[in-house]
């Protein structure tokens, strides 16, 4: 029997990971299975412990249950307490490890495949919900100059703004109190891609030349942001589908502790139109 893995969430239709866990088990021999399982927005932990209890050996999570996938642990991670967010679990004897990956996928294509450094930049981060979490203290670790949380609900920017502030230069903003600032790297971790929509940040945010990234994926690798960005003068844009894979590739490791090669599995999906 192979082992078998799952993403949870809701909804988790559109999910790209049981095609990139594939591709990577293919890629290094390893006999698993990964499946998509949608679970009701209460059922959270239920279909966790279903999903063990019939011999799962690990999970993926997704909106919106990163946060409440802390709770569910027996054990986190220092990145995955820092984050208050899990995205991915790991069934070990009838207990579970929680772990976040988003950080270090990030990272890994914004430096290795996009060669956007982070050191000594001034970061705009849009969004404070659960991805924004996962980024912070990667982003502070790399030596960011600055991390500016902007959010509509500036309560939640604040709160991220407590909670790593220690860590380094973290400044909470609403999005109308960003005019006149510019930023030479600015990260949209917000949900808005997803529904067609632009946070409402003014255009002065985009400095000469600046890099702007788009953690949301898009077919021909656009959002109505970056269109924006571009629009503005940004000099580079992406949208997060390397994130996606470097996240997944994570995972996999801390599942099967193998790497497995993620070049080869994004030009794959570029190629079919992802
Ligand atoms: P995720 O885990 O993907 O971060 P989340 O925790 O539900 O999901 O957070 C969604 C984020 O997107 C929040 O920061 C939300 O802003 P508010 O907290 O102010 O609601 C942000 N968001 C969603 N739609 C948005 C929009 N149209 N414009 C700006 N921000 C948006």
């Amino acid at each position: 029997m192979p082992d078998r893995y799952a993403v949870i969430g809701n909804p988790v239709s559109h999910s790209k990971s049981p095609l990139i866990h594939a591709e990577f088990a293919r890629q290094t021999g390893q006999d698993i299975v990964y499946v998509k399982l949608p679970a009701p927005k209460r059922g959270f932990r239920t279909e966790v412990e279903r999903f063990m209890a019939h011999g799962g050996r690990g999970m993926n999570v997704t909106v919106p249950f990163k946060q409440e996938a802390v709770e569910i642990c027996q054990r986190a991670s220092e990145r995955a307490k820092f984050a208050q967010a899990v995205n991915t679990l790991i069934f070990e004897d009838g207990k579970i490890a929680g772990e976040n990956t988003d950080g270090a996928g990030l990272l890994h294509d914004l430096e290795k495949n996009l060669k956007v450094g982070v050191h000594g930049r001034r970061i705009l981060l849009m969004g404070a919900g659960g991805a924004a979490r996962g980024v912070m203290m990667p982003l502070i670790a790399r030596g960011a100059r600055l991390v500016v949380v902007a959010n509509r609900d500036i309560s939640k920017a604040k709160a991220l703004e407590e909670r790593f502030g220690l860590f380094g230069n973290v400044r909470a903003r609403g999005y109308d109190e960003l005019a006149g600032t510019a930023f030479d790297l600015i990260i949209n971790s917000t949900s808005a891609s997803l529904q067609g929509a632009i946070p409402p940040a003014p255009k002065s945010i985009f400095a000469q030349d600046c890099v702007v990234y788009d953690m949301v994926y898009a077919a021909g690798g656009t959002t109505p942001f970056l269109t924006m960005a571009r629009e503005c003068g940004a000099a580079f844009t992406s949208d997060g589908l390397g994130m996606l894979v470097e996240q997944a590739a994570e995972s996999f490791f801390l599942w099967r502790g193998v790497r497995p090669d993620t070049g080869p599995v994004l030009d794959m999906l570029r190629a079919a139109g992802i």
